[in-house]
């Protein structure tokens, strides 16, 4: 079991301003994943909420998503799918273009990756508008996916992205909030 409360959670979480942008204020997880405690007790809990949504499959989001995605997998004992950055998979891929907080960016995925049905839960550390979820969703649903929970380390609810994703039915979940 977690030895570390949410509150001791989040005051692992560094904020680093201005970054990288001005007016950005960055909730960097560098501090959290490097704490032994503070990750096995953020990968234990939202293991949990995985594992009572009945996932077969957990699909995290490049690049801080695969850091949290893939021990939650391990720990449940499933498969792991990477939703990628443009042009790193070495075969043909299906994608999609998004908008970001700061900027836009395009998710590509293998189209086999999932079989079809697979009740897929999704794992990133940090939803802010929630474009990247909204769009790996619809991107996993095309490879055959059911998408029914994403899960975060991090909300920015004032950036509306759980809303939003609530708001397209699903159940959204995050460890800790930050104004
Ligand atoms: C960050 C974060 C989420 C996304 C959240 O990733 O890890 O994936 O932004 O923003 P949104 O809810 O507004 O879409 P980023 O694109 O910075 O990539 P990285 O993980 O490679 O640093
Ligand atoms: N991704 C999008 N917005 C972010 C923020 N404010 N801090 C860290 N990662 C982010």
């Amino acid at each position: 079991p977690p030895h570390l409360s949410r509150e001791e959670l989040k005051a692992l979480v560094r904020t680093v301003p201005d970054f990288p942008h001005p007016g950005i204020q960055f909730r960097d997880i560098t501090t959290l994943i490097g704490h032994h405690q503070g990750m096995a007790a953020s990968v234990h809990h939202l293991a949990e909420l995985a594992d009572a949504a009945g996932a077969h499959k957990i699909a995290g989001m490049e690049a801080r998503g695969f850091i949290f995605g893939a021990a939650v997998a391990v720990k449940l004992g499933i498969g792991f799918v990477p939703v990628r950055k443009p042009g790193k998979l070495p075969i043909a891929t299906i994608g999609i273009d998004y908008a970001l907080e700061y900027g836009t960016d395009r998710l590509e995925m293998d189209p086999g990756a999932i079989e079809p049905g697979q009740k897929v839960v999704m794992v990133d550390d940090l939803i802010a508008t929630g474009g990247t979820a909204l769009a790996s969703a619809e991107l996993l649903r095309r490879a055959g996916a059911v998408i029914e929970q994403a899960l975060f380390v991090i909300d920015l609810p004032d950036l509306g992205g759980a809303a939003r994703l609530r708001d397209a039915g699903m159940d959204v979940h995050a460890l800790m909030e930050f104004d």
